[in-house]
Protein backbone atom coordinates (compact mmCIF):
# COMPACT_ATOMS: atom_id res chain seq x y z
CA UNK A 1 0.00 0.00 0.00
CA UNK A 2 1.38 3.62 -1.06
CA UNK A 3 0.84 6.20 1.18
CA UNK A 4 0.61 9.85 -0.30
CA UNK A 5 1.30 12.96 1.21
CA UNK A 6 1.13 16.32 -0.89
CA UNK A 7 3.06 19.41 -0.09
CA UNK A 8 2.01 21.98 -1.83
CA UNK A 9 3.17 25.64 -1.92
CA UNK A 10 1.55 28.40 -3.78
CA UNK A 11 2.81 31.34 -5.16
CA UNK A 12 0.31 33.98 -6.45
CA UNK A 13 1.52 36.69 -8.50
CA UNK A 14 -1.42 39.12 -9.57
CA UNK A 15 -0.75 41.45 -12.30
CA UNK A 16 -2.85 44.61 -13.55
CA UNK A 17 -2.15 45.82 -17.16
CA UNK A 18 -3.73 49.21 -18.39
CA UNK A 19 -4.54 47.87 -21.86
CA UNK A 20 -4.33 50.21 -24.10
CA UNK A 21 -8.33 50.95 -24.69
CA UNK A 22 -7.75 52.05 -21.12
CA UNK A 23 -9.49 49.14 -19.71
CA UNK A 24 -7.60 47.21 -16.87
CA UNK A 25 -6.95 43.25 -17.67
CA UNK A 26 -5.85 41.34 -14.94
CA UNK A 27 -3.19 38.64 -15.45
CA UNK A 28 -2.72 35.73 -12.66
CA UNK A 29 0.44 33.95 -12.15
CA UNK A 30 0.47 31.18 -10.55
CA UNK A 31 2.82 28.73 -8.93
CA UNK A 32 2.66 25.22 -6.95
CA UNK A 33 5.50 23.24 -5.86
CA UNK A 34 4.13 19.69 -5.22
CA UNK A 35 5.94 16.92 -3.36
CA UNK A 36 4.41 13.36 -3.76
CA UNK A 37 5.96 10.51 -1.92
CA UNK A 38 5.49 7.61 0.08
CA UNK A 39 6.33 6.09 3.05
CA UNK A 40 9.92 5.83 2.78
CA UNK A 41 11.02 9.05 0.63
CA UNK A 42 13.17 7.16 -1.91
CA UNK A 43 10.03 7.84 -4.47
CA UNK A 44 9.72 11.80 -3.87
CA UNK A 45 8.36 13.00 -7.45
CA UNK A 46 8.50 16.77 -7.50
CA UNK A 47 6.52 19.19 -9.32
CA UNK A 48 6.60 22.86 -10.19
CA UNK A 49 3.18 23.57 -12.05
CA UNK A 50 3.15 27.51 -13.96
CA UNK A 51 -0.59 28.27 -14.51
CA UNK A 52 -1.35 31.28 -15.84
CA UNK A 53 -4.69 32.93 -15.97
CA UNK A 54 -5.93 29.74 -14.16
CA UNK A 55 -4.44 27.26 -16.99
CA UNK A 56 -1.59 25.42 -16.82
CA UNK A 57 1.27 26.89 -18.81
CA UNK A 58 4.51 24.56 -18.11
CA UNK A 59 5.42 22.06 -15.60
CA UNK A 60 8.71 21.22 -14.05
CA UNK A 61 8.17 17.16 -13.56
CA UNK A 62 11.58 15.93 -11.07
CA UNK A 63 11.21 11.83 -12.91
CA UNK A 64 12.38 13.90 -16.66
CA UNK A 65 14.51 16.68 -15.06
CA UNK A 66 12.87 19.23 -17.13
CA UNK A 67 9.99 21.38 -17.98
CA UNK A 68 7.13 20.61 -20.38
CA UNK A 69 5.03 22.93 -21.86
CA UNK A 70 0.93 22.97 -22.25
CA UNK A 71 0.15 25.42 -25.17
CA UNK A 72 2.33 27.66 -27.15
CA UNK A 73 3.11 30.52 -24.66
CA UNK A 74 4.10 27.14 -22.39
CA UNK A 75 6.35 25.56 -24.45
CA UNK A 76 8.02 28.84 -25.17
CA UNK A 77 8.77 29.27 -21.27
CA UNK A 78 9.81 25.62 -20.82
CA UNK A 79 12.23 25.96 -23.81
CA UNK A 80 13.37 29.15 -21.62
CA UNK A 81 13.29 27.38 -18.15
CA UNK A 82 14.80 24.50 -19.66
CA UNK A 83 18.62 26.35 -20.89
CA UNK A 84 18.41 28.13 -17.50
CA UNK A 85 21.43 25.71 -16.47
CA UNK A 86 20.96 27.41 -12.68
CA UNK A 87 17.59 26.84 -12.55
CA UNK A 88 17.51 22.98 -13.71
CA UNK A 89 20.42 22.73 -11.08
CA UNK A 90 18.33 24.59 -8.56
CA UNK A 91 15.25 22.09 -9.21
CA UNK A 92 16.94 19.18 -9.16
CA UNK A 93 18.12 19.86 -5.71
CA UNK A 94 14.69 20.69 -4.42
CA UNK A 95 13.82 17.33 -4.44
CA UNK A 96 16.35 16.81 -1.50
CA UNK A 97 15.43 20.38 0.16
CA UNK A 98 12.58 21.45 -0.39
CA UNK A 99 10.53 18.27 -0.62
CA UNK A 100 12.45 15.50 1.62
CA UNK A 101 13.47 18.21 4.19
CA UNK A 102 10.03 19.54 4.36
CA UNK A 103 8.17 15.78 4.60
CA UNK A 104 10.38 14.92 7.51
CA UNK A 105 9.37 17.92 9.24
CA UNK A 106 6.08 17.18 8.39
CA UNK A 107 6.48 13.31 9.48
CA UNK A 108 8.27 14.40 12.53
CA UNK A 109 5.43 16.33 14.26
CA UNK A 110 2.94 14.46 13.07
CA UNK A 111 2.63 10.92 12.58
CA UNK A 112 6.15 10.18 14.60
CA UNK A 113 5.28 12.88 17.19
CA UNK A 114 4.38 11.02 20.64
CA UNK A 115 3.28 12.57 23.50
CA UNK A 116 2.42 10.29 26.64
CA UNK A 117 -0.25 11.23 28.85
CA UNK A 118 -0.34 12.54 32.68
CA UNK A 119 -3.47 10.75 34.04
CA UNK A 120 -4.92 11.99 37.92
CA UNK A 121 -8.08 10.16 39.45
CA UNK A 122 -9.97 12.00 41.56
CA UNK A 123 -13.79 12.28 43.64
CA UNK A 124 -15.49 14.89 42.06
CA UNK A 125 -17.12 15.52 45.10
CA UNK A 126 -16.17 13.82 48.71
CA UNK A 127 -18.53 11.09 49.89
CA UNK A 128 -17.15 8.37 52.34
CA UNK A 129 -17.33 4.25 51.78
CA UNK A 130 -20.97 3.07 50.80
CA UNK A 131 -22.12 6.59 49.70
CA UNK A 132 -22.98 6.77 45.43
CA UNK A 133 -20.58 9.30 44.39
CA UNK A 134 -18.92 10.00 40.94
CA UNK A 135 -15.07 9.83 40.11
CA UNK A 136 -13.71 11.58 37.62
CA UNK A 137 -10.02 10.02 35.63
CA UNK A 138 -8.72 13.09 33.61
CA UNK A 139 -6.08 12.29 31.23
CA UNK A 140 -3.91 15.11 29.97
CA UNK A 141 -1.52 16.83 26.90
CA UNK A 142 -1.32 13.24 25.16
CA UNK A 143 -0.81 12.97 21.41
CA UNK A 144 -1.71 11.48 18.87
CA UNK A 145 -5.67 11.81 19.62
CA UNK A 146 -6.39 8.03 19.63
CA UNK A 147 -6.84 6.70 23.34
CA UNK A 148 -8.77 4.41 25.57
CA UNK A 149 -9.92 4.65 28.80
CA UNK A 150 -11.24 2.29 30.90
CA UNK A 151 -12.46 1.58 34.81
CA UNK A 152 -11.53 -1.56 36.32
CA UNK A 153 -12.79 -2.35 40.03
CA UNK A 154 -10.15 -4.30 41.69
CA UNK A 155 -8.72 -5.72 38.60
CA UNK A 156 -12.07 -5.92 36.56
CA UNK A 157 -13.12 -4.14 34.04
CA UNK A 158 -16.91 -2.52 34.50
CA UNK A 159 -18.26 -0.66 31.77
CA UNK A 160 -21.86 0.03 33.52
CA UNK A 161 -21.95 4.40 34.48
CA UNK A 162 -19.46 5.22 32.80
CA UNK A 163 -19.23 8.07 30.89
CA UNK A 164 -16.81 10.61 29.15
CA UNK A 165 -15.88 13.84 27.41
CA UNK A 166 -15.10 14.07 24.07
CA UNK A 167 -10.99 14.20 22.88
CA UNK A 168 -10.66 17.91 23.56
CA UNK A 169 -7.72 19.46 21.62
CA UNK A 170 -5.20 21.55 23.83
CA UNK A 171 -3.44 24.71 22.48
CA UNK A 172 0.02 23.00 22.10
CA UNK A 173 -1.30 20.48 19.70
CA UNK A 174 -2.06 17.47 22.59
CA UNK A 175 -5.46 16.43 23.63
CA UNK A 176 -7.38 15.74 26.75
CA UNK A 177 -9.77 13.61 27.92
CA UNK A 178 -12.10 12.96 31.43
CA UNK A 179 -14.06 10.22 31.67
CA UNK A 180 -16.48 9.37 35.04
CA UNK A 181 -17.42 6.40 36.80
CA UNK A 182 -20.60 6.70 39.21
CA UNK A 183 -19.89 3.99 41.81
CA UNK A 184 -20.65 3.17 45.74
CA UNK A 185 -17.11 2.49 46.41
CA UNK A 186 -16.88 -0.35 49.07
CA UNK A 187 -13.94 0.35 51.80
CA UNK A 188 -10.88 -2.24 50.27
CA UNK A 189 -11.68 -2.01 46.76
CA UNK A 190 -8.81 -0.88 44.59
CA UNK A 191 -10.29 1.55 41.85
CA UNK A 192 -8.43 2.01 39.02
CA UNK A 193 -8.06 4.19 35.69
CA UNK A 194 -6.52 2.48 32.75
CA UNK A 195 -4.79 4.11 30.21
CA UNK A 196 -4.45 2.86 26.36
CA UNK A 197 -1.95 5.15 24.17
CA UNK A 198 0.69 4.89 21.18
CA UNK A 199 3.06 6.66 23.24
CA UNK A 200 2.98 3.87 25.66
CA UNK A 201 4.82 0.99 26.17
CA UNK A 202 2.09 -0.80 28.05
CA UNK A 203 -0.79 0.47 29.72
CA UNK A 204 -1.01 3.23 32.25
CA UNK A 205 -2.88 1.91 35.72
CA UNK A 206 -3.59 4.93 38.01
CA UNK A 207 -5.62 3.79 41.36
CA UNK A 208 -7.33 6.07 42.91
CA UNK A 209 -6.21 7.41 45.85
CA UNK A 210 -8.38 6.42 48.85
CA UNK A 211 -6.19 8.17 51.73
CA UNK A 212 -8.84 10.87 52.19
CA UNK A 213 -11.24 8.40 52.84
CA UNK A 214 -8.98 6.29 55.07
CA UNK A 215 -8.06 9.22 57.02
CA UNK A 216 -11.08 9.07 59.70
CA UNK A 217 -10.23 5.37 60.05
CA UNK A 218 -6.54 6.20 60.48
CA UNK A 219 -7.56 9.24 62.49
CA UNK A 220 -9.67 6.64 64.58
CA UNK A 221 -6.95 3.76 65.09
CA UNK A 222 -4.15 6.50 66.13
CA UNK A 223 -6.98 8.06 68.23
CA UNK A 224 -7.70 4.63 70.22
CA UNK A 225 -3.66 3.54 70.29
CA UNK A 226 -2.78 6.50 72.38
CA UNK A 227 -6.10 6.17 74.62
CA UNK A 228 -4.80 2.62 75.40
CA UNK A 229 -1.57 3.62 76.06
CA UNK A 230 -2.72 6.48 78.29
CA UNK A 231 -5.62 4.08 80.21
CA UNK A 232 -2.74 1.28 80.59
CA UNK A 233 -0.61 4.35 82.13
CA UNK A 234 -3.21 5.36 84.42
CA UNK A 235 -4.26 1.78 85.34
CA UNK A 236 -0.14 0.50 86.00
CA UNK A 237 0.22 3.76 88.09
CA UNK A 238 -3.02 3.67 90.20
CA UNK A 239 -1.76 -0.12 90.50
CA UNK A 240 1.31 0.67 91.58
CA UNK A 241 0.88 3.10 94.33
CA UNK A 242 -2.04 0.80 96.02
CA UNK A 243 0.99 -1.73 95.98
CA UNK A 244 3.25 0.64 97.45
CA UNK A 245 0.29 1.74 100.22
CA UNK A 246 -0.26 -1.95 101.06
CA UNK A 247 3.26 -3.14 101.42
CA UNK A 248 3.56 -0.85 104.11
CA UNK A 249 6.49 1.52 103.17
CA UNK A 250 7.11 4.54 100.61
CA UNK A 251 10.04 6.71 99.85
CA UNK A 252 9.02 9.47 102.27
CA UNK A 253 7.91 6.94 104.82
CA UNK A 254 11.35 5.64 104.69
CA UNK A 255 13.16 8.94 105.56
CA UNK A 256 11.36 10.07 108.22
CA UNK A 257 12.32 6.40 109.72
CA UNK A 258 15.86 6.53 109.26
CA UNK A 259 15.99 10.46 110.66
CA UNK A 260 13.85 9.29 113.49
CA UNK A 261 16.28 6.38 114.29
CA UNK A 262 19.60 8.66 113.69
CA UNK A 263 18.12 11.00 116.66
CA UNK A 264 17.45 7.89 119.07
CA UNK A 265 21.02 7.04 118.67
C1 LIG B 1 -8.05 0.71 21.79
O1 LIG B 1 -8.70 -0.52 21.87
C2 LIG B 1 -8.91 -1.15 20.59
C3 LIG B 1 -9.75 -2.40 20.84
O2 LIG B 1 -9.20 -3.21 21.85
C4 LIG B 1 -7.57 -1.46 19.95
O3 LIG B 1 -7.76 -2.04 18.70
C5 LIG B 1 -6.80 -0.16 19.80
O4 LIG B 1 -5.52 -0.43 19.29
C6 LIG B 1 -6.69 0.56 21.13
N1 LIG B 1 -6.11 1.87 20.92
C7 LIG B 1 -4.98 2.25 21.54
C8 LIG B 1 -4.54 3.65 21.24
O5 LIG B 1 -4.34 1.55 22.30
Amino acid sequence: MRFCFVYGLSITAVLLVIASSGVAVRLVHQQIADCEYGEDFTDMVYYVKNIFNRKYDSVYDSRIGKYVGYDEYGVKNADHYNNQDWKMLLRKAEVDTLCRYNARQYRISTIDRKVPPTVKVRQTKHADYGERTMFECSVWSFYPQAINVSWLIDGVETVTDVSSTDVLPNEDWTFQLHSYLELILKRGERLTCRVEHSSLVKSLEVDFDTFSLDAKYIKLSVGSIFFCIGFTAAVGGAVYYWWKRRSGFSPVDGREQTSTSLSDL
